[in-house]
């Protein structure tokens, strides 16, 4: 599955050596392999074949264009949280028919556009939306297709900051509370209600949460049926993790078995939005390292990307494996903290990883390609790195790497 491996004491992403991306396309990078990314996709849609489903890519993980198109030639829907990704989807020639529409805080006139584009399915997460989506569709003279996203009060077993299906958190209705939302959406003129969708968090690595979740939706969709509602679809969300370290989470194939087995011989289309899970382990962030600084304290390598370029180690303290392009004799390792050269002591990479180490080393930071370049920033002035993604032996550049006039295109002084 990995197409990132080592051959003959280098890395390579399929055909192509890193060091040689490298030297071509400077460092910090982030390179993709188009491989992996069909690969992740398909083994949702392989898992799902012969009963009627979704797969719905959770654009935030990664929306550069490239991406999305090589997955809009799989079939792929698209799970979009702005008009912005939906903009995104439709340029890289996704179908709109194909998306499904998530967010707490979604505008009028990104209802308006994506009714005008005919999404699949908005997931409606409270009351106070569901009236605004009903004037924005009657405004339209349109029906808009919706789900409830329900808050199971499931706990997701993972970082608080990407654990959503609790009470406490802000997303979705209450689920206690959903058989009155849904009695109030069937009587909305200018509503259509087709599923029930939730979320529950991210980077989860048993089945036993969503397994859960389902049991309560499930409950709910027969309850809704009891009282005349029709439920043509389950949304379970995205949420399954991935292997950053020794995580052992289920395949795609073994999560949506446990789940189709309890979804039994009922009807049920079943959507997904798996982002994690298809593009983490298709990137990886190239860099390389300017400066080695021991103290008494400390190794530091001190490398030519930062916080800016990948937020979540300093954002999550999470984990992402670091390697050489080209590894050293094990006799040589220490123990290295990876830092970048953003000015807060938050501005790490890694810490405490054994490496052997060498000013100009090429190194790779793994499971990358999800919630990397997307969450990236200019702090510190700095350049966005570029995006480039292997296909095969050819490397194609899938997004410049950013000049300094592009970071200040949109900046004006005051008149004099
Ligand atoms: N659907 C909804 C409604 C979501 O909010 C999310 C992710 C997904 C699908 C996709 O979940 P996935 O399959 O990727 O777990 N920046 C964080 C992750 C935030 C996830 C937010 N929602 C990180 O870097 O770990």
């Amino acid at each position: 599955m990995d197409q990132f491996s080592y051959r003959d004491g280098q890395l390579f992403a399929e055909q192509v050596a890193v060091a040689d991306i490298a030297r071509e396309h400077g460092t910090p990078a982030y390179v993709y392999s188009r491989a992996a990314f069909e690969n992740h996709y398909r083994a949702y849609d392989d898992a799902l074949a012969g009963r009627p489903h979704l797969i719905c890519y959770a654009v935030k993980a990664n929306s550069n264009l490239a991406v999305l198109n090589v997955l809009a030639r799989l079939g792929a829907g698209f799970d979009i949280v702005s008009a912005g990704e939906l903009e995104r989807v439709l340029r890289a020639g996704g179908d709109a028919s194909r998306v499904v529409f998530s967010g707490v805080g979604k505008q009028p006139w990104e209802m308006r556009r994506a009714l005008e584009v005919g999404v699949r399915c908005f997931n409606v997460e409270s009351d106070t939306e569901l009236d605004r989506l009903n004037e924005v569709a009657g405004e339209l003279g349109v029906k808009a297709p919706v789900s409830m996203r329900v808050n199971p009060d499931v706990d997701a077993g993972t970082h608080p900051y990407i654990s959503t299906g609790l009470k406490q958190n802000k997303f979705g209705i209450d689920i206690a509370d959903a058989p009155r939302v849904y009695a109030r959406a069937a009587e909305m003129p200018n509503l259509d209600v087709q599923g029930v969708d939730c979320h529950i968090g991210s980077q989860l690595t048993t089945t036993a949460p969503f397994l859960d979740t389902m049991d309560r939706v499930l409950a709910l969709v027969d309850r809704l049926a009891d009282e005349g509602i029709t439920i043509r679809h389950l949304d379970m969300g995205g949420g399954l993790g991935v292997t950053y370290d020794q995580e052992q989470p289920p395949s795609p194939a073994d999560y949506i078995g446990a789940m189709v087995e309890r979804l039994g011989d009922r009807k049920l289309e079943l959507v997904l939005e798996p982002g994690r899970s298809i593009a983490a382990n298709a990137g990886i962030m190239l860099t390389r390292v300017e400066f080695l600084k021991c103290t008494d304290e400390h190794n530091f390598a001190i490398v030519d990307a930062a916080m800016n370029d990948m937020i979540r180690p300093a954002l999550y303290s999470a984990w992402q494996a670091i390697v050489p392009a080209s590894p050293r004799p094990e006799s040589e390792q220490k123990s290295w903290d990876i830092v970048g050269p953003v000015c807060e002591t938050g501005d790490f990479l890694g810490k405490d990883r054994l490496l052997a180490l060498a000013p100009g080393d090429l190194l790779a930071v793994r499971s990358a390609g999800a919630y990397g370049f997307v969450m990236s920033s200019n702090y510190n002035s700095r350049n966005r790195p570029p995006e480039l993604m292997v296909d095969g032996d050819r490397v194609h550049v899938i997004r410049e790497r950013e000049t300094l006039d592009d970071q200040l295109r949109h900046e004006h002084c005051l008149p004099q």
